[in-house]
């Protein structure tokens, strides 16, 4: 029924971009994907080609190019765009802030004013569950107060929503749905695709595997001592499959409605903790993780995670994955990156 609806993909190379191809082709879409690699690698996209059966339509172009991106709006008919490209982050914006600033919010405006020029109308953006801070009750719906950020990276999020806010409101016709993604985690079951960070992971999940694979020092869990049942910190742990998902039923209902701005949390409704997450990963794949517990690391909410009323009622989404899942697919792409793709990584990155 989408035969023939293209859709623009910034950042589509990425971890979550990679993912989404996958969903909107399963959904009968035409993904273009722009990425320009300086955060990806290409290999990827090989391997969602041999996942969807069908090549895939790239534009190696800097999507905060206007002249390099005006040419794709000229031949196409875009029906829609998802804007993933952005730095994310958290540590290297503090240190590089105009990088974050420059880049950030320079791509989405740019993508803005290509599509008010040439008249398309709906767009999903990236956001994150950043804005919020520190709660002061969780979990958080769409109506808790968003928060000062504690980074330029998260800064470019509230931003990117304030921004996105002020466009559709000048605009007729024009419909974006903001989704605050709270922590992808996860790997495609195929173990094909999966995160690919560059440098050494500060998140936890890509660490923790590339620890106990023999590629980094023992984890270290960031405090023991918050007020939560274990003492370690809480999140909202989504399996990147179940986000990419979200990203084309938002799509989905905004192409058969007007609704001008929407706002939705894109996580499972339950809190993990850093202990819970590892016991995951020992039960499911069998393994022992050798960790350690450390200080508190700066900046961090002690306890943060949705509630997905709004998005389950509105857009029919709901994660299906658990945290197990999770674990087990993260662990097979880091498995696979080890004994099958490392040659295809160079390393500059
Ligand atoms: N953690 C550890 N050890 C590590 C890394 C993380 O114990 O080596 C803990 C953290 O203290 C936290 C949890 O694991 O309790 C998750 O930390 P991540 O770094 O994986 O994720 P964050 O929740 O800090 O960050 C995520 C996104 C950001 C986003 C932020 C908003 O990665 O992009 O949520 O809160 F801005």
């Amino acid at each position: 029924m989408n035969k023939d609806k293209k859709v623009l993909l910034t950042g589509g190379a990425g971890f979550i971009g990679s993912h989404t191809i996958i969903s909107l082709v399963e959904k009968g879409y035409t993904p273009i994907v722009v990425d320009d690699f300086r955060n990806a690698y290409p290999f990827i996209l090989k391997h969602v080609e041999t996942i969807i059966g069908q090549s895939i339509e790239l534009h190696q172009v800097d999507c905060g190019d206007y002249h390099s991106m005006k040419p794709l709006f000229e031949k196409y008919s875009f029906e829609g765009v998802i804007h993933f490209a952005a730095y994310k982050a958290v540590g290297e914006s503090v240190e590089l802030p105009l990088k974050y600033y420059s880049n950030n919010i320079n791509s989405l405006v740019n993508i803005l004013q290509l599509m008010e020029e040439f008249h398309v109308n709906h767009i999903v953006f990236s956001s994150s569950c950043t804005v919020y801070g520190t709660p002061n009750s969780i979990p958080v719906t769409e109506e808790t107060e968003t928060q000062p950020s504690n980074s330029p990276y998260g800064e470019t999020k509230k931003m990117g929503e304030r921004i996105c806010k002020d466009w559709v409101d000048s605009q007729e016709k024009k419909n974006v749905t903001l989704l605050r993604y709270f922590n992808p985690i996860g790997a495609h079951p195929s173990g094909t695709i999966g995160e690919l960070p560059i440098g050494a992971p500060l998140n936890i999940v890509p660490y923790l595997t590339q620890s106990v694979i023999g590629k980094r020092p023992p984890l270290t869990v960031f405090g023991d001592d918050y007020e939560t049942p274990d003492g370690s910190g809480i999140r909202d742990y989504i399996h990147v499959v179940d986000l990419a998902n979200a990203h084309v039923q938002a799509l989905d209902k905004m192409m058969i409605k007007e609704q001008g701005l929407k706002i939705y949390n894109v996580g499972t409704g339950t809190g993990t903790s850093v202990l819970e997450l590892i016991n995951s990963f020992e039960k499911v794949n069998q393994i022992k993780v050798d960790y350690k517990i450390g200080p508190r690391r700066a900046g961090d909410v002690p306890a943060i995670y949705a509630d997905t009323t709004k998005v389950e009622k509105e857009l029919g989404w709901k994660a299906k994955y658990s945290v197990d899942d999770c674990m087990k697919h993260a662990w097979q792409w880091e498995v696979n990156l080890k004994e099958k793709y490392s040659h295809l990584i160079d390393g500059t990155k």
